[in-house]
C-alpha cells in the first residue's frame, strides 16, 4: 500500500520538440501514464512529497536501436556516410560497424577527413570544437551535407555556445527534445526484452524477493570532481551530519581496481541507498551516476533536475529526490526508517521486476543512432536557431497533452 503505482505504457508516436527548426525528426516515445493508487499514502511517504505527481505522465526513451523494424537489412541503396569529424576528447576509439552491432544498416562511418566532400552528414563533438582542440569543418559544405552537434555535458559544462548560432542541422544530446535523443540511460518494459537480449547493453533488472538479506551499508558515494561549488558537495556535508555516507572515488576511498562500471556496480550492490548526484543541474541531465544504482539494486537519491523531470525516466517510487523533503535531516529520517523496515524499502524496489535498463555505450552506439537519423531525414533542410536559448532551457513537456499541442 502507500506508493501503489499503476503503469500503463502505451506506445505513442509523438512528434519530438525542436529547437526553432525548418524541419527536422521526429521520435517516438513510449509514454506511460501512471496514476497513484488512492490507497492512504502513510504520513511519512505523504511528507516525502511523493503524490505531487498524481496524473503526471512519463515520457520514456527512444525506441532501443534493435527494435526499429525500419533499421532492418538490405539498406545499402540509401547508404549513407557519417564523418566523425572528432574522437571525443581525442580519445580514439575504433568506429562501430552499426550493423552488427544494432542491426542499423545503409551506414557508413568515418573518421577520414578526406572524405569530408562525399559525406552526408559530419558529427561534431561540442568540446573538441569549443575548446579550439579542433576547427569546424571548411565551409562551403557539399550540398545536402548536415552537421550534427553531439554534446553531453550539461549547460554549465559546455563553454562557447554562442559561436555555433545558425551553424548546426541536428542537435545530439540527453535531452529529451534533440533532434536525435539518446540519453545516458532508460527503461525498457521487460515485455519487450526478449527481443533485447541480443544487446550487451541491455540489462534487465530483478525485483526483490524476501529472501534478500539486508545490505550491510547504508549510503554510498562516488564522486571524482569534488567542488565546494557545487550543490551536491553542500547536501553531502548535510547529510552526513545525519547518517554515515561512504564517500568513494578521488576525493574518498579508493575505488576498487580497474573502476569501470561493473566495479562500481558492484560496490554500489552492498548498500541500500546511492547519492546520484548531478554536478549540475539542468533539464534531462541525468546521467549513468543514477543508472549505476538502479543496476545495482540500490534506491538512488537524486539530485539534478526536478522529481517531474526524472519521473520521465522512472517510475516515482524508484528513486528518492532531495526535494522530496524539507529538510535534509527529513531525508536522513527517511532513510533510517527504511533501514528498519524491510517491507517499506520494498516499495522502492517492487518496480523493477518489470523492466530492463538501457545503457548506450559511448560512442558507438551515437554514431549509429546518429547515422540511422540521417538516413531518416535526407532530402529535408534543418537549421538548429538559437541552440544557446535552446540547450538552456528548461523543458516544458511534462503532460502528454503538452507534447501533442507541440508546446516549447
Ligand atoms: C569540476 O568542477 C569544476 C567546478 O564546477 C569545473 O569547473 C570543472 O570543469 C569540473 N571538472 C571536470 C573534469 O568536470
Ligand atoms: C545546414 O545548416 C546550414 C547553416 O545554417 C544551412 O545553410 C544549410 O542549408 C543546412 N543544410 C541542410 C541540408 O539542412
Amino acid at each position: 500500500m502507500g506508493v501503489g503505482v499503476q503503469w500503463r505504457a502505451a506506445g505513442r508516436s509523438i512528434s519530438s520538440l525542436r529547437a526553432n527548426r525548418s524541419s527536422g525528426l521526429s521520435h517516438s516515445h513510449k509514454c506511460c501514464v501512471c496514476a497513484l493508487s488512492r490507497t492512504r499514502a502513510s504520513a511519512c511517504v505523504a511528507t516525502a512529497g511523493f503524490l505531487l505527481i498524481l496524473g503526471v505522465c512519463l515520457l520514456y526513451l527512444p525506441d532501443p536501436l534493435t527494435f526499429d523494424p525500419s533499421a532492418s537489412v538490405s539498406e545499402e541503396d540509401h547508404a549513407v556516410i557519417l564523418l566523425i569529424w572528432t574522437h571525443p576528447f581525442g580519445r580514439y576509439r575504433k568506429l562501430p560497424d552499426c550493423f552488427e552491432l544494432y542491426q542499423v544498416g545503409g551506414c557508413t562511418l568515418t573518421d577520414d577527413a578526406r572524405v569530408y566532400a562525399h559525406s552526408d552528414a559530419v558529427i561534431i563533438h561540442h568540446r573538441d570544437v569549443a575548446t579550439g582542440t579542433a576547427e569546424l569543418p571548411p565551409e562551403p559544405r557539399p550540398g545536402a551535407q548536415k552537421w550534427i552537434w553531439m554534446n553531453y555535458e550539461s549547460p554549465t559544462h559546455t563553454t562557447g555556445l554562442w559561436r555555433f548560432e545558425d551553424v548546426f542541422n541536428l542537435t545530439m544530446s540527453y535531452r529529451t527534445d534533440s533532434d536525435i535523443f539518446l540519453p545516458y540511460g532508460y527503461l525498457i518494459p521487460r515485455v519487450r526484452t526478449a527481443e533485447g537480449l541480443r544487446n550487451p547493453n541491455v540489462h534487465p533488472l530483478r525485483g526483490p524477493s524476501r529472501a534478500d538479506r539486508p545490505r550491510p551499508r547504508l549510503v554510498a558515494w562516488v564522486v571524482s570532481n569534488w567542488s565546494e561549488s557545487h550543490e551536491r558537495v553542500a547536501f553531502y556535508h548535510k547529510l552526513s551530519r545525519y547518517v554515515q555516507v561512504d564517500v568513494f572515488g578521488r576525493a574518498g576511498r579508493p575505488l576498487p581496481e580497474d573502476s569501470g562500471k561493473g566495479s562500481v556496480v558492484r560496490l554500489v550492490g552492498r548498500y541500500q541507498f546511492y547519492l546520484a548526484l548531478e554536478n549540475s543541474q539542468h533539464t534531462d541531465y541525468i546521467t549513468e551516476k543514477l543508472w549505476h544504482a538502479v543496476l545495482a539494486g540500490a534506491v538512488p537519491v537524486v539530485l539534478g533536475p526536478s522529481r517531474r523531470n526524472y519521473e520521465r525516466f522512472l517510475p516515482p517510487e524508484a528513486f528518492i529526490h532531495v526535494d522530496d523533503f524539507p529538510t535534509v535531516r527529513g531525508l536522513a529520517r527517511y532513510l533510517l526508517m527504511l533501514r528498519r523496515n524491510p517491507a517499506r524499502l520494498r516499495r522502492h524496489l517492487d518496480w523493477r521486476g518489470s523492466y530492463s535498463v538501457h545503457q548506450p555505450s559511448f560512442w558507438a552506439e551515437h554514431y549509429c543512432t546518429a547515422c540511422r537519423a540521417v538516413r531518416k531525414t535526407r532530402g529535408s533542410t534543418d537549421v538548429v536557431q538559437h541552440i544557446t536559448r535552446w540547450f538552456h532551457s528548461e523543458n516544458s513537456i511534462t503532460t502528454l497533452r503538452d507534447y501533442h499541442e507541440g508546446h516549447l
